[in-house]
């Protein structure tokens, strides 16, 4: 069962990137972010930037398709392929030199899973209930990933669990 976590702000996302970038990413890593137009991808990226205390403020590498940070430990190297026209053109990011010396993160990675490392954190952000409600699912894949399982499990036992995020019957 995928690891779920429910936040209902920005600050509160971006505060599970940052736990993610502080204690769980290391060089190597893959990351996998995926979900609609304005679900909080960027915003998720934002809190490893702050994690991994990286030099400068993560901003949505759209127009750019990637965008390195220098770490205190590690390199961020930041990827958004949503005007990606074939997944072939991933190869010519040259997102691959960097891989092992940097925390990969993948927006809309999922348009490109096939070409891919099989070992990866998958961050599945679907919005939830209300406009800043987000319903986010960390799906573990490969062995480095479920080795790190329990200290996952921890981090999203953190955040309110789901029930708190109801609005209380009768209130509206
Ligand atoms: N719980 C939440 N978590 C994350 N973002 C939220 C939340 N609630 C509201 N928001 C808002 O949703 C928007 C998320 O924008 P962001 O750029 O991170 O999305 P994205 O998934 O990267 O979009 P794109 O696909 O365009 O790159 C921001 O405006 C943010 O303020
Ligand atoms: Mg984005």
């Amino acid at each position: 069962m995928p690891l779920k976590v429910v936040t209902r702000s920005v600050e509160e996302t971006r505060a599970l990137g940052e736990q993610l970038g502080r204690d769980v990413l290391r060089p190597g890593d893959v990351v996998v972010l995926s979900g609609e137009l304005g679900s909080g991808k960027t915003a998720l990226a934002q809190g490893v930037g702050r994690g991994l205390e990286v030099d400068a403020p993560v901003v949505s590498p759209t127009f750019t398709l990637v965008r390195e940070y220098q770490g205190t430990t590690t390199k961020l190297c930041h990827v958004d392929i949503y005007r990606l026209e074939k997944v072939q053109e991933l190869h010519n990011l040259g997102i691959e030199e960097q891989l092992e010396e940097s925390v990969t993160l993948i927006e809309w990675g999922e348009v490109a899973a096939s070409a891919l490392p099989s070992e990866r954190l998958e961050v599945r952000i679907a919005v939830g209930a209300g406009p800043d409600e987000r319903i986010i699912e960390l799906v573990l894949l490969g062995e480095s990933w479920r080795r790190r399982s329990r200290r996952l499990a921890e981090i999203v036992e953190g955040f309110a669990p789901d029930e708190d995020h109801r609005i209380p019957e009768g209130s509206s």
